[in-house]
């Protein structure tokens, strides 16, 4: 992998410089979900744990450096316009130790035509709809000239129609803050105008009811995310009719979406032909006002299979947020939060009980892969966000080693003094309890069982754990590597 590694320049600011954009992990991006919803297309997929793998405008690379500290034998980079958040990146990366992950300064425009590939895995995102044209072409043309051949692109943007509504809030801001240049007035303007445009007033028409939900909506962002999502220069959310022309431009055609109430756009049924599955994607995305999308891209000619067919689970793993909760009437009910489902199929029922007692580690689906109605019970799960598919197992260990360790990044995050961690499946985790803080401290992989029970015992928390439950209870957490 080569590219403009340029070193971070002092001098150069961008608007992202000088209001850093939080960023952090980001996990329908992960490549394991990418590559088993390209199986479910019946297509190959490249192997996660040696991928290549290449994030656009990816902000400090915190989403890669995860990635890149969960799956060492992969290659990770992540480019970004902003050289302090660059900065932040290549620092974090080197605090881990980590030697399969570059963050470097580009710009999409020149990484378009300069970079070297291929890429197996392509993200972009927050991207695609707050950039001008001439970004959005080259972002294209990047995906296109540098994914593998059995690749996949993910272009995440805010979506039309439903963002019509928010253009129209963002033209009213843009009209209030029009002659502050200061960041924090333009915000501080920006607030005042929402929180008095927020609140009903009797009569309201339906439209302006709607109008004052998103503005509602956008009080609740933090400041970094107001200023650049609705305040930037750019914004330009747009139709998928279009992506999709842009992309098969560059070669790549649509494979799905990585949102996963849209994950049938893809899947609309064997039978429906191939030139018919965005246009009927599109038509719901008007029917119900769409307001995002995470587009799945592959390379042209690659055919992807367009209904739910077992053979292509064969080998996939799944996770669920699901837990058993029969009652007497509903000996078949699970909950997720305030979701409640019945299911009356007792095999479907065993299989989700044993998932969600195993989560986060992930269940082989070979059990159900032979009967398209169960696969196709797992795809409405996943279309109401309580089933993720993967094409690996989690890369963690299910028992301690002889010298148990957590991931170096995790360790530098908690060394930075950082309240929150990144796990090997890019979940943000809290690190809050001192206890829990000494213990992964611990698990630095200088230490044997003997040693690490002496340094255990030896603190203030040890009466509240054994170092014998609390390693077994970080290694179901997913949290040791090998
Ligand atoms: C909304 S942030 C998203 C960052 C990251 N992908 C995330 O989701 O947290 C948009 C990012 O795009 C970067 N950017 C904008 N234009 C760019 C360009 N032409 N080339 C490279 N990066 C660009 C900005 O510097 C910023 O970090």
């Amino acid at each position: 992998m080569a590219g403009p590694g340029t070193a971070p320049g002092a001098t150069d600011q961008t608007g992202y410089d000088r209001v850093r954009y939080p960023s952090g992990v980001y996990a329908p991006s992960d490549p394991s979900r990418l590559a088993a919803l390209a199986r479910i297309h019946g297509l190959a997929a490249p192997d996660p744990a040696t991928a290549r793998v290449l994030e656009i405008a990816g902000g400090d690379g915190a989403n890669v450096i995860a990635m890149a500290a969960a799956l060492p034998r992969a290659q990770f980079a992540s480019f970004d316009l902003a050289p302090s958040a660059v900065a932040d990146g290549q620092a974090q990366a080197a605090a881990a130790g980590l030697t399969n992950v570059r963050v470097f300064v580009g710009d999409v425009i020149e990484c378009a035509e300069t970079l070297t590939g291929p890429f197996d895995y392509i993200i972009a995102h927050g991207l695609y709809a707050w950039v001008p044209e001439p970004v959005r072409v080259a972002t294209m043309r990047l995906i296109g000239r540098l994914l593998s051949e059995h690749g996949v692109g993910f272009v995440s943007y805010n979506a039309l129609p439903g963002c019509y509504l928010r253009m129209a809030v963002r033209a009213m801001l843009l009209h209030h803050v029009r002659d502050e240049a200061d960041p924090a007035r333009r915000l501080a303007l920006a607030r005042e105008c929402l929180a008095g445009f927020s609140i009903a007033r009797p009569g309201d028409r339906p439209a302006l009811a709607g109008l004052r939900s998103v503005a509602e909506a956008m009080l609740n962002k933090t400041d970094a995310v107001l200023f650049h999502d609705e305040l930037g220069e750019s914004y330009a959310p747009q139709l998928l009719t279009d992506v999709v022309d842009a992309a098969a431009a560059q070669g790549l055609a649509y494979l799905n979406d990585a949102y996963p109430p849209m994950i049938r756009d893809g899947l609309p049924g064997l039978h429906v032909a191939e030139a018919d599955v965005v246009a009927l994607a599109q038509a719901d995305d008007f029917a119900v006002s769409v307001f995002f999308h995470r587009t799945l891209l592959v390379r042209a000619g690659r055919n992807p299979a367009r209904g739910v067919v077992a053979a292509h689970f064969a080998g996939l793993f799944a996770t669920t947020v699901l837990r058993p909760e029969p009652t007497a009437e509903a000996p078949g009910r699970f909950v997720a939060g305030e979701q409640s489902i019945e299911i009356d199929d007792p095999r479907l029922a065993e299989i989700l009980t044993t998932m969600g007692k195993v989560a986060p580690w992930r269940l082989p689906i070979d059990a159900l892969a032979n009967s398209d109605d169960h696969c196709n019970a797992l795809v409405e799960l996943c279309e109401r966000d309580l089933v993720v598919f993967h094409a690996a197992q989690l890369p963690a260990v299910s028992a301690p080693g002889p010298y148990p360790r957590t991931s170096a990044l995790m360790r530098a995050q908690l060394a930075q003094g950082l309240a929150v961690a990144h796990s090997l499946d890019l979940r943000v985790v809290g690190l809050d309890d001192p206890g829990v803080r000494h213990f992964i401290g611990l698990l630095d992989g200088t230490r044997d069982r003997a040693a690490l029970d002496r340094d255990w015992m030896a603190c203030a928390w040890a009466e509240t754990i054994s170092t014998t439950d609390a390693l077994d209870r970080m290694a179901r957490a997913g949290m040791l590597v090998a």
